[in-house]
């Protein structure tokens, strides 16, 4: 049987590999105390989704430059929000987040909630943006399961069940895993982990904080999987 995959080797690997993306907290900062902009780390995951990190950076730092708050964003005009949008797609993600904006200034005075269960009552943010909104701003130890997660749990626990139906056996190991101490940085380490060394193809298990607790990389399986289904 394998060692469990331990939490902090990864925790320690964050540490030292995150990359550094302009809603996260440097490592220097996080040593200090600092916490990310709940408003940024919103604004980011909603952009994340159905998007690249490197098509998001541009769009982040124009709307952030613009609208540095919750409350600035609240009160822009539509047609300058969809404009300052236009390139990301997906638009009715930006009519939400100005929705979102302004449910957040005028329901709940200018504070994102803190909780997954309001989070989710916010427009545009579903069962996976609010996990990861309260692990990422809030450090609350919720389940965050993106492709890459998904990725890596196939992996470490040599799943061969072909995706959509492994999707509850992954999400279980997911949440088995994630630790009390430092949920939001595990999140990030994880989505880490998976973006630039458990990648899809031709993955660097060499570099890997957790191989030596990897079912795949025992079995010479991690470059198969995840499985999926044909469609
Ligand atoms: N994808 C979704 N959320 C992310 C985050 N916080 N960091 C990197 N990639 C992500």
């Amino acid at each position: 049987p394998m060692p469990r995959p331990d939490p902090q080797a990864l925790l320690d690997w964050y540490d030292r590999h995150a990359r550094a993306l302009p809603w996260r907290v440097g490592p220097a900062a996080r040593l200090r105390g600092e916490r990310p902009d709940p408003y940024r780390v919103w604004l980011s995951e909603i952009m994340l989704q159905q998007t690249t990190v490197a098509a998001v950076r541009d769009y982040f730092h124009a709307f952030t430059t613009r609208w540095p708050t919750v409350q600035a964003l609240a009160a822009a005009q539509d047609a300058d929000v969809m404009a300052t949008w236009a390139g990301l797609g997906y638009y009715a993600r930006a009519r939400n987040l100005l929705k979102c904006a302004r449910v957040v200034t005028d329901v709940h005075d200018g504070t994102f909630p803190d909780d997954h269960a309001t989070l989710l009552t916010l427009p545009g943010v579903g069962p996976y943006a609010a996990a990861a909104i309260a692990a990422i701003a809030f450090d609350d130890p919720q389940t965050v399961v993106d492709g890459n997660v998904e990725r890596v749990m196939a992996r470490l626990f040599d799943e061969h069940t072909p995706l959509p139906a492994a999707k509850p056996i992954l999400t279980d190991h997911a949440a088995r895993l994630t630790p009390r101490e430092r949920p939001g940085c595990y999140a990030q380490g994880v989505m880490d982990l998976g973006a630039t060394i458990c990648t899809p193809k031709r993955p660097a298990c060499g570099l890997c904080p957790w191989r030596k607790s990897c079912a795949a990389w025992a079995e010479g399986t991690a470059a198969e999987l995840p499985k999926k289904a044909p469609k």
